[in-house]
């Protein structure tokens, strides 16, 4: 799908670098890892991926996963992304946080909220240089981590996807953990 090139351009223009190295990026290879896997369409499951935090980066966390629904739709029209392409990926970006009333209601939904908890697995010195800098504290900043760690398992439905992220799971826990400073 020739938009998919276009989508990570665009997306990558309005990111800044940390988010999209350290987020983004391991989000797309999960989505298409788990594509592949699970046989959905790989070029759909890295739209929503590249898209499912369209809104925390233009404007902030809050509510991101109904502030990116319109931003998401702006550069898919751009791109000439037809109407089934665009509500498939409006529902990735308002089910992924887990948190929300709207739960992955299709695979590639599932698929991008899976993906999604995965990265968080892979950038856990990422997670914490954000804790820091949320709390400026460093006690409250390995909590805020450990928590998010704990949601990020919980949001991992997908068997496969739990058992390939189970060992860094039980290693984060060991090394992110407040009792350490006890
Ligand atoms: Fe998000
Ligand atoms: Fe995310």
């Amino acid at each position: 799908m020739v938009a998919v090139e276009r989508v990570r351009e665009i997306v990558k223009k309005g990111c800044d670098e940390e988010n999209w190295k350290f987020h983004i990026l391991p989000t797309v290879k999960y989505a298409r890892l788990l594509a592949e896997k699970l046989g959905a369409d790989t070029d759909l499951a890295e739209l929503g991926a590249l898209l499912h935090d369209i809104g925390r980066i233009k404007f902030g966390g809050k509510d991101h996963e109904v502030t990116g629904i319109p931003e998401a739709e702006k550069i898919l029209k751009r791109v000439n992304c037809p109407p089934e392409v665009i509500d498939e990926v409006r529902h990735c970006i308002e089910s992924h946080r887990g948190s929300g009333s709207v739960k992955p209601g299709t695979k590639i939904a599932r698929i991008v909220a899976n993906a999604d908890a995965m990265a968080h697995f892979d950038g856990i010195p990422f997670l914490l240089h954000l804790g820091l800098k949320k709390k400026n504290d460093l006690e409250k900043a390995v909590k805020w981590v450990r928590e998010r760690i704990e949601r990020s398992w919980n949001k991992l439905t997908i068997p496969e996807a739990r058992e390939s992220m189970r060992k860094k799971y039980e290693a984060a826990k060991l090394l992110i953990s407040v009792e350490n400073f006890k």
